[in-house]
């Protein structure tokens, strides 16, 4: 069974196999990390980690028995209660339910262990497979998003209050 565990330094080659391998994966609907993120990944993850220490995210990875990297799945507080969500799966395990699995445990975690109340993620409008997801894990349309928020797309907030379960 895959496992989401939190974001450790020794993540860091597996992570990196999963950003080069599902690069064009993820560039077909959402915005391309770009060159640099490639070549700093080293120094990039050390920041990651650092903001995890710090208290302002947690980031967490789903990893599969073979120890590769199946998914990213982001909190990044906003303060008040409230974090924004952002995640990714790899192309060759979508489709399993995976995203949907893993949101709805970090929502539980996003209670339980980060003491929040609500989550918060903008997807595009042509994003469809996300907008499942995010319906699928108890999420429901918030309002427009802004563009920038989202490569200069059209799309909506999606919102889940937690304490509702
Ligand atoms: C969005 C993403 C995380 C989904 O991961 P996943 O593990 O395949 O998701 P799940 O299997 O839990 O659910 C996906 C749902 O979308 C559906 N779906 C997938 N592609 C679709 C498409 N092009 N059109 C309509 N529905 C689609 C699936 O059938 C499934 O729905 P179902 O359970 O009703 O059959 C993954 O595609 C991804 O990483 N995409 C690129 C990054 C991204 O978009 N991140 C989200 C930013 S907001």
């Amino acid at each position: 069974m895959p496992e989401l565990q939190r974001l450790r330094a020794d993540h860091a080659p597996a992570i990196l196999d999963f950003e080069l391998a599902n690069r064009a994966y993820f560039a077909a609907s959402i915005s391309d990390r770009g060159d640099e993120y490639y070549d700093q990944f080293s120094e990039r993850h050390k920041a990651l980690l650092a903001e995890q220490e710090a208290g302002i995210a947690a980031f967490h990875v789903l990893v599969a028995e073979d120890g590769s990297v199946l998914g990213r799945f982001n909190l990044i507080f906003a303060g008040d209660g409230i974090a924004e969500l952002g995640y990714r799966v790899a192309e060759n395990a979508a489709g399993r339910g995976m995203a949907t699995a893993a949101v709805k445990e970090l929502c539980q975690r996003a209670a339980q262990q980060y003491g929040l109340r609500t989550l918060r993620a903008a997807t595009s409008r042509e994003n469809v497979a996300s907008q499942k997801v995010l319906t699928k894990a108890g999420f429901s349309p918030a309002g427009p998003a802004d563009p920038a928020h989202i490569g200069g797309k059209q799309g909506s907030w999606y919102q889940r209050n937690l304490a509702a379960g």
